[in-house]
């Protein structure tokens, strides 16, 4: 495996994770128009599960460093043939591919590409790990707070199926923050503490929802009857006991009126949209990092 591949959060260390978003706030001011010195760097990026955000802002760092980039369309490739992720990926790596983006439902899919020598950055992997979408969310805490240690986090929903969930506890708690959790007693998750929503609200310095993942199996009736809202969901009356100082975060997309009240989603606390455009900034990071620079 290259040593620049980012698979998971579990491989940072807070150094790193500092660095990276050092690095991602240069691109934020002095480093805007910064490009990779290469002559030339293709990128290969295989979704393998849908994706908005991440797909179009990792295209749109890759194009802004000066990469040139192939949206590998897997539907049209021999993987429909029965090849294996590993022989597909070493089939780019030979007709020269110099980096790989992959998103893929299997957990540590990465776990059977040893033997690949392009960086991979990891897109999401089942319920594992979303390393960049994590990386976005602290970038967006510390333009807010300034700091990443002593915060009070609290991740409500689906917390089951969250590889959201599981990469902010493990970066979080190795930067010194409280993460807590909170949900549906169906979605708890072994070793990650559970605290009940309306008690931890008052105290949250953010407060982030969760997507119900459907496509993984997350089922409720309370779903359904469209009650979730107002049993586990962000409604006006939760946010109104937020502190003054407090946000809202959403790895988005959201499903409006279930998660989430729809008015919250632009309110004032919110900054479900503002993440987005931090995912651009840390996805130019990891690339920069990806490339040994
Ligand atoms: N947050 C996130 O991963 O969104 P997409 O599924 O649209 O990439």
């Amino acid at each position: 495996m290259n040593r620049h591949s980012l698979l998971s959060m579990r491989d940072l260390t807070a150094k790193d994770i500092v660095q990276i978003l050092d690095d991602a706030l240069l691109f934020d001011n002095e480093f805007k128009d910064w490009q990779l010195p290469l002559s030339k760097a293709l990128a290969a990026n295989l979704f393998f599960e849908a994706s908005t955000r991440t797909h179009y802002s990792f295209e749109s760092a890759q194009l802004q460093l000066g990469m040139k980039v192939a949206d590998i369309a897997v539907s049209q490739s021999s993987v429909t043939k029965g090849e294996t992720l590993y022989d597909t990926l070493k089939t780019l790596e030979m007709v020269g591919y110099d980096l790989f983006v992959i998103r893929h439902p299997q957990d540590e899919y990465y776990k059977e590409l040893e033997n690949i020598n392009v960086p991979i950055l990891n897109a999401g992997d089942g319920k594992g790990d979303h390393p960049t979408q994590c990386l976005l969310d602290l970038l967006t805490m510390y333009k807010e707070f300034g700091t990443l240690q002593g915060l009070n986090v609290v991740i409500c929903g689906d917390i089951a199926h969250s590889r959201v969930a599981s990469s902010n506890k493990e970066a979080l708690e190795k930067l010194g923050s409280t993460v807590r959790f909170a949900g549906p007693k169906e979605w708890e998750r072994e070793g990650f503490e559970v605290v009940d929503f309306d008690e931890a609200i008052p105290e949250a310095d953010v407060v982030m929802m969760l997507r119900i993942q459907k496509e993984r199996g997350a089922a409720l009736e309370e779903v359904s009857d469209g009650d979730y809202l107002n049993r586990y969901g962000l409604s006006r009356e939760r946010y109104a006991r937020m502190k003054d100082s407090a946000i809202v975060m959403h790895p988005a997309p959201v499903n409006r009126g279930v998660e989430i009240d729809t008015d919250l989603v632009e309110a004032e606390k919110s900054r479900i949209f503002p993440q987005m455009a931090n995912g651009v900034l840390v996805r130019k990071a990891v690339i920069k990092r990806a490339f040994g620079f």
